[in-house]
């Protein structure tokens, strides 16, 4: 049984928090794409748990987390999460394993990430500055180090030091700080300790475990609206973040695959440049972000709120073949008094689909939306769907019908017990 849990529409949809619910009942819990760009975050008995790379299911004792290969890992970061986690008492040891072809974020990715932006200038994409699109780009230029060389240290001082040579000069052109060799190896040898001990064969783990019939949850970094291919590009992210990355990015056969759940946060939040149809500019996506706390787990950026765009998320879910739907943080909506859902999208007044838009059409489309009377009422302490307001009801209820897929829990707030089964 193979389940994945992505995000459906721009990022921060409260992937997370539904990866910690599921894996309740999971035997592993599979991160396959992105790096610490991602940001989880759980909270448990009011702790609050920020997630960037080690899979979000590690908060239930029984399952195992594993880092796919198609992870960027950024030693310090993964180190530190490792760290935080051993001193909560949460034990690691023979329940997290890292792939061996993870590639490696290295200072140099992050130097250029932020070089670029800045050279951008007005254009700037809006990156999380985390170093994912120059290692990835490494990664497919056959110039990445991975966690493979590391292990192998010779051959990781060769590698590392013959592209820092290169790296550098690039960074010079950019009139940035060039990277310290000698320095960064001696952090990188006290990373490679720490992470020894977890590092494996994911491949052949995975694959026992579906040979033994186990239960796999593999949780979705970033978002379909954010997919490499699939966004308005180049405000993309750098890995494909569809379920057919599972395949390449943790070595899963794609008809392994049971179910594809979607997460649709009851409005849409974006962080980082690029067209956004449905944002709003005024005080009700300003309450929204304060109440909803829109602010990024990796980077604290104000988030860009906007109304749902259904048309978004319905080239999502076709794109994903998304066979169930989970809805969260519909109580922050709570209190607003007309709510839109946006339904699709005119250009010089015809109708025009998200497939066939890029960024220049995206930018200029007008959203068509419909329009619903909201509820005052606090609703993060119902469990039950008909003990929602009318109002949310008849919402939920319109999404589902609009999608034509089967929504089968409403999250109502963020700890672990506040959401409502439908099905
Ligand atoms: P992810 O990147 O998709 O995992 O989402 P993030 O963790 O970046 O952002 C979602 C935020 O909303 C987190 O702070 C969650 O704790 C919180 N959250 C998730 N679901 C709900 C919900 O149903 N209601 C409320 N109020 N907060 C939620
Ligand atoms: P989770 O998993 C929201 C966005 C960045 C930027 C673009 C490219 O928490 O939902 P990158 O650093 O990946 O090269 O930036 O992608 N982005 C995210 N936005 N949530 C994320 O992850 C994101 N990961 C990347 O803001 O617009
Ligand atoms: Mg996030």
């Amino acid at each position: 049984m193979v389940s994945v849990v992505i995000g459906t529409q721009w990022g921060d949809e409260g992937k997370g928090r539904i990866v910690d619910l599921l894996s309740e009942n999971a035997d592993f819990a599979v991160r396959f794409n992105g790096g610490n760009n991602a940001g989880h975050t759980i909270q448990v008995s009011g702790k609050k748990y920020p997630f960037h790379l080690i899979p979000s299911g590690i908060l239930h004792p029984k399952t195992t987390a594993v880092i796919g290969n198609g992870v960027v890992l950024d030693l310090e970061v993964l180190t530190s999460e490792i760290k935080v986690l051993e001193d909560d008492g949460i034990n690691l040891k023979d329940r997290f394993f890292i792939s061996e072809r993870c590639h490696l974020i290295l200072p140099y990715h992050k130097a250029l990430d932020l070089a670029y932006e800045n050279a951008r200038g007005e254009g700037k994409l809006g990156t999380t500055a985390r170093g994912i699109g120059p290692a990835y780009s490494d990664k497919v230029s056959y110039n990445g180090i991975r966690v493979y060389e590391l292990i192998r240290w010779a051959l990781f001082v060769d590698k590392f030091s013959f592209q820092t040579k290169i790296k550098n000069k690039i960074l010079k052109t950019f009139d940035v700080p060039e990277i310290d060799i000698k320095k960064e190896l001696k952090k990188f040898a006290g990373f490679r300790k720490i992470i020894l001990p977890y590092v494996t064969d994911t491949f052949a783990l995975l694959r026992k475990a579906l040979k033994d019939n186990k239960k796999i949850l593999m949780e979705g970094a970033q978002a379909v609206m954010l997919d490499l291919d699939f966004a308005a590009y180049p405000y993309a992210t750098a890995s494909n973040t569809i379920p057919g990355a599972i395949n390449a990015g943790a070595g899963i056969p794609s008809q392994k695959i049971d179910r594809v759940i979607g997460v649709v946060k009851a409005y849409t939040s974006k962080v980082g440049s690029g067209p956004f149809p449905t944002e709003l500019t005024d005080e009700i996506g300003e309450r929204i972000r304060d109440i909803g706390k829109e602010y990024g787990t990796t980077t604290g950026r104000p988030r860009r709120i906007g109304w749902l765009d259904l048309e978004a998320v319905k080239f999502a879910c076709e794109v994903s073949g998304i066979t169930e739907i989970v809805i969260t943080k519909i109580d922050i909506l709570s209190g607003v008094k007309k709510i839109k859902v946006g339904l699709g999208y005119k250009l010089d007044g015809k109708n025009i689909t998200y497939s066939s838009s890029g960024y220049e059409e995206l930018f200029k489309v007008s959203p068509v939306y419909k329009e619903f009377s909201g509820w005052s009422e606090d609703i993060s302490g119902v469990r039950k769907f008909p003990d929602l307001p009318k109002n949310c009801q008849a919402y939920i209820k319109f999404i589902e019908k609009f999608l034509g897929v089967k929504i089968s829990i409403v999250s109502v707030g963020p700890q672990r017990e506040e959401y409502i089964i439908l099905q």
